[in-house]
């Protein structure tokens, strides 16, 4: 090996040696996660209810929690404005057929983690549990899929059965 070849091995072998000495480390980047932390994020809910956290809200509280922060995107009654429909649809017959809360959904614990987790759209992650528990009632109320009066919270939402309930085929059931 020439003097020059062996330097650059010599080079080559302190690189390796060194950044496998940095993986071995850490980067020493960022701190520890706690618990308490993981808990802000880790919000998932299971079709079962599994996740939905203390609260309850009926319909009439959610009502004014929609006028506030919602009817803006969604209109009067949730009938849909600029955006989405929450209330209504027709059968459902084909792709292009416009699917909402009430004909396409198959479970109402989602209607709580999607508004939860996702709305309103400019401020997500901001609302109250007994906000959201609250709009969900509403907009299953609205639907007629619960009473007026009927309270949401983590032992009724998930007994609220949503007409599309069957509507989905499990493509390979042997897989689960
Ligand atoms: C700034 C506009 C805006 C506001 C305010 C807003 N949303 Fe939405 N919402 C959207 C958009 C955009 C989507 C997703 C796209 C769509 O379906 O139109 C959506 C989707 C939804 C859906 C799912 C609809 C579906 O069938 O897929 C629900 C439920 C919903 N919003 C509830 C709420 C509730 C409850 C509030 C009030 C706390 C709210 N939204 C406030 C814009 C808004």
């Amino acid at each position: 090996m020439s003097m020059h070849k062996l330097l650059i091995f010599a080079v080559l072998l302190a690189l390796a040696v060194g950044s496998s000495g940095a993986f071995a480390q850490g980067p020493n980047l960022g701190k520890p996660i706690g618990p308490a932390e993981i808990a802000a994020w880790d919000i998932s809910i299971l079709p079962d209810g599994t996740g939905l956290p203390p609260g309850s809200g009926t319909s009439a509280q959610g009502a004014s929690v929609y006028a506030q922060k919602c009817f803006m995107c969604h209109g009067e009654n949730a009938k849909g404005g600029t955006n989405a429909a929450l209330v209504g649809g027709g059968p459902i017959t084909g792709m292009e057929s416009v699917k909402t809360v009430a004909n396409f959904w198959p479970y109402a614990t989602t209607v709580f983690d999607y508004i939860r987790r996702a709305m309103p759209w400019q401020q997500p992650r901001t609302l109250t549990n007994d906000e959201v528990y609250a709009l969900t009632a509403y907009i299953l109320a609205l639907n007629k899929l619960i009473a007026e009066n009927d309270p949401m919270n983590a032992q009724t939402l998930p007994k609220v059965r949503m007409p599309n309930r069957d509507g989905f085929i499990i493509r390979f059931p042997d897989k689960l």
